[in-house]
């Protein structure tokens, strides 16, 4: 046979084979959700509310109706029960936000959808939408923090699943503590903002259903559909073989999908939605903005004595939506007294949703700035300050890491980065103008892993097809699943065939908490396996399993498996065929605590006169168990970290508080970096291995990335000019004033 074989227990770390779908990405071949066409398509507009918290007191469609081209416009008038309201994912129901369109004259949150036009093309649809005349009577509103009549509300009180982590005595040892850092922090609204739009394309067949819709969960979306339409789910065929961008935006239903299949079955003709950009920051969800008071004592030495991580999160009147990273921040080191709690703050705004790192992003820039804090008030360095403090297991319920790499990530990139040439002092680096600062911060996400179900098919011409209704959102499924393949079968990559993003194929869980490579893999990797059996092939490792499978006279083996991770509820595997496929979390098991970890550097140049602030280098080491593909890898990695800067310097969704609507809806006004604004980022990758995590002992890297550099970056600037920015993003006029002392 061609290639050297290796069972996938030796698959090669440095396997960096490119992508399967490179080329077809690149020439413009890859056909995404709206690149379908379908004779006889009508075209959908969304009409918005500019404003929250009000009531429709007209609603006038005469103008735009009469308009030639305009087919139909569904309103709270005549939408009556068509769409079968659902609760939030979080608290049993199927949608993302659980307040349904058209139903009522009543509008919770600006972005409302109050009408959808449906015309012959895209434009006069778009023309009409501004036609619909609409006026509301607002109430009074609570838009964000601050806001009169905001609602506090512990997150314990409002969702089951939740225990704020504590041990020992906080109080006693924080008031004990020789040293303290007593410090508040914040971080703004973001939007996820993938290229591609959040478009929906519905086509009847009779009963059956076909939806084509950038996704981050097929099963998952067919299943919610259903309930919201009230039909039979096995009526609903979900198409996505490419999502342009997701980053948990795209993994959850939202009620537009149920609206272009209701208007679909209405008019009897196919339905295609392309909402334009500014839409999709209500239409789909969003980073809630959040606070955070920090509270850590130490011993002179630096070690932790005291940690107390509270936070408060923004979320909507409907539903309690809230990402308590807490349940990382307080097992991040050995510290014998911990106290944590989270708050929700419910205002007039739509639900929050997952965003890349949902929790760790924002908890991990607090607690890491803190940790910075801290080493300034010990004149300790910061590595060494997490050096003392690391632990192998975790404070909380003392169980014990399966693994953990922080300090081997933590000394590979200070050796790269040069950590050694720092000198303490704030402002003592300058370099002509500039004020240098050089930062760092540690990163941590926890393993992921749920139930996935993949069909494998060899034949005896060698070749084999990998059959999983799983994602690919830009990560690299298709080039993983073909490599798990390729490398446990012993055929050349080419010789591997992959089917992905249909609910008639087997079925995959949400590809969301960097779980996709372990979740869908190892169900591939077990097929793989079952094959090899099948046909004779007994031991691991090398092995001519296509000769095997010719000698044993078959034209071809196929096995299905399904893979359901350690430590799954019973009904787990059957549960996977009805959409549900909620991940085991690595910080949550009952027996070991599984996570990732990682180190970020960041040098930033800050300008002396117009502290307008640069950042030339980053330098980023991360430690996640066995890498699958060394090159789509390092571009996860290399994106985490872009987003992290983006994150600490450019993204700000700006509210408008009269209103609780949303004003930079557009890539001129939200800011996000761009080539000129990030320099050098180095990636490395920490060998490791955690043969307990999974079968492949691949720990998951899609969101470890952007955890901590922002904090990273904030310390950096603290170095360079002396002054700490505690919250996000850093603008130049929040460096414009002085050092204070
Ligand atoms: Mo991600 S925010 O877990 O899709």
């Amino acid at each position: 046979m061609n290639a050297p074989v290796s069972h996938a227990a030796h698959l090669r770390a440095d396997s960096a084979v490119p992508r399967y779908d490179g080329k077809e990405k690149v020439s413009g071949a890859a056909v995404f959700s709206s690149d379908h066409r379908f004779a006889n398509t009508a075209h959908a507009y969304f009409v918005c509310s500019p404003v929250a918290k009000a009531r429709i007191t007209s609603l006038n469609t005469a103008v735009a109706k009469a308009m030639p081209g305009v087919l139909d416009i569904l309103t709270y008038q005549n939408l009556r029960g068509e769409i079968r309201p659902s609760k939030h994912i979080y608290q049993g129901g199927v949608v993302s936000d659980s307040v349904p369109p058209l139903m009522s004259p009543e509008v919770a949150y600006a972005g409302q959808i109050v009408a959808v036009v449906l015309a012959e093309s895209f434009e006069v649809a778009r023309d009409a939408a501004r036609r619909v005349s609409v006026t509301y009577e607002q109430q009074p509103l609570a838009s964000t923090f601050d806001s009169p009549g905001v609602v506090h509300q512990p997150l314990a009180s409002q969702r089951q699943n939740h225990e704020d982590p504590q041990v020992g005595d906080f109080d006693g040892a924080f008031a004990r503590a020789p040293v303290k850092v007593d410090a508040s922090y914040s971080t703004p609204t973001q939007h996820h903002n993938p290229m591609e739009l959040f478009t929906v394309t519905c086509v009847w067949n009779g009963e059956e259903l076909t939806l084509y819709e950038p996704s981050q969960s097929n099963y998952g979306k067919k299943f919610a559909l259903a309930q919201v339409l009230a039909i039979d789910p096995q009526r609903i065929r979900v198409l996505c073989h490419y999502t342009g961008g997701g980053f948990g935006s795209k993994g959850v239903l939202t009620y537009r999908t149920a609206l272009v299949a209701v208007a679909a079955r209405r008019l009897g003709r196919p339905v295609k939605l392309v909402p334009p950009r500014d839409q999709g920051f209500t239409l789909a969800t969003y980073r809630a903005e959040t606070r955070h008071r920090l509270r850590l004592g130490a011993s002179p030495d630096g070690r932790l004595t005291a940690l107390s991580h509270e936070g408060w999160e923004l979320t909507s009147r409907a539903d309690p939506y809230a990402v308590a990273g807490t349940e990382s921040t307080t097992r991040m080191y050995a510290c014998r007294n911990v106290a944590s709690k989270v708050t929700l703050v419910r205002a007039d705004r739509s639900t929050p949703g997952f965003m890349r790192a949902p929790p760790e992003m924002p908890y991990f820039f607090a607690l890491e700035s803190a940790m910075d804090e801290l080493a300034t008030a010990l004149g300790m360095d910061p590595v060494e300050l997490r050096r003392v403090n690391d632990t192998r297991v975790e404070p909380i319920k003392g169980l014990r890491y399966t693994s953990r790499s922080m300090m081997q990530c933590f000394d590979e990139a200070a050796e790269a980065f040069g950590w050694k040439q720092r000198d303490p002092r704030p402002g003592s680096m300058r370099r002509g103008d500039w004020l240098v600062g050089w930062g760092c911060a540690a990163s941590t996400y926890p393993v992921c892993a749920a139930p996935a179900a993949a069909r494998v098919r060899l034949a005896a011409d060698g070749r084999a097809s990998v059959e999983t209704s799983g994602h690919e959102i830009g990560q690299g499924m298709y080039t993983i699943a073909a490599q798990t393949a390729a490398e446990t079968l012993g055929i050349p990559i080419g010789a591997v065939t992959v089917r992905m993003g249909d609910t008639h194929l087997p079925p995959a869980p949400l590809a969301a908490g960097s779980l996709s490579a372990a979740s869908v893999c190892s169900a591939i990797l077990g097929a793989c396996q079952a094959i090899r059996r099948r046909v004779g092939v007994r031991d691991e490792g090398r092995a001519d399993v296509v000769a095997a499978l010719r000698n044993s006279g078959a034209g071809a083996v196929e096995e299905l498996f399904e893979y359901v991770p350690n430590g799954s509820p019973a009904g787990t595997a059957q549960g996977l065929y009805q959409g549900r496929a909620w991940p085991v979390v690595g910080s949550r098991r009952p027996d070991n605590i599984q996570m990732s970890f990682g180190a970020q550097f960041v040098e930033v140049h800050v300008h002396a006169l117009t502290r307008e602030v640069r950042v030339p280098r980053v330098v980023a080491a991360f430690a996640a168990g066995r890498i699958l593909n060394a090159r789509t890898a390092h571009s996860q990695y290399m994106g985490g970290v872009i987003w992290g800067i983006g994150s600490a310097l450019h993204e700000e969704t700006q509210i408008d508080r009269r209103h609780g609507r949303y004003v930079n809806t557009n890539f001129a006004d939200y800011l996000i970096p761009v080539n000129a604004d990030i320099g050098e980022v180095q990636v490395i990758m920490v060998g490791e291995e955690d043969r307990e995590v999974n079968p492949l002992g691949a720990k998951g890297i899609g969101e470890i990335g952007t955890v901590g550099t922002a904090a990273a970056l904030a310390n950096a600037v603290f170095h360079a000019t002396g002054k700490r920015i505690r919250d996000l993003p850093i603008r130049l006029e929040d460096l414009l004033e002085p050092p204070r002392a």
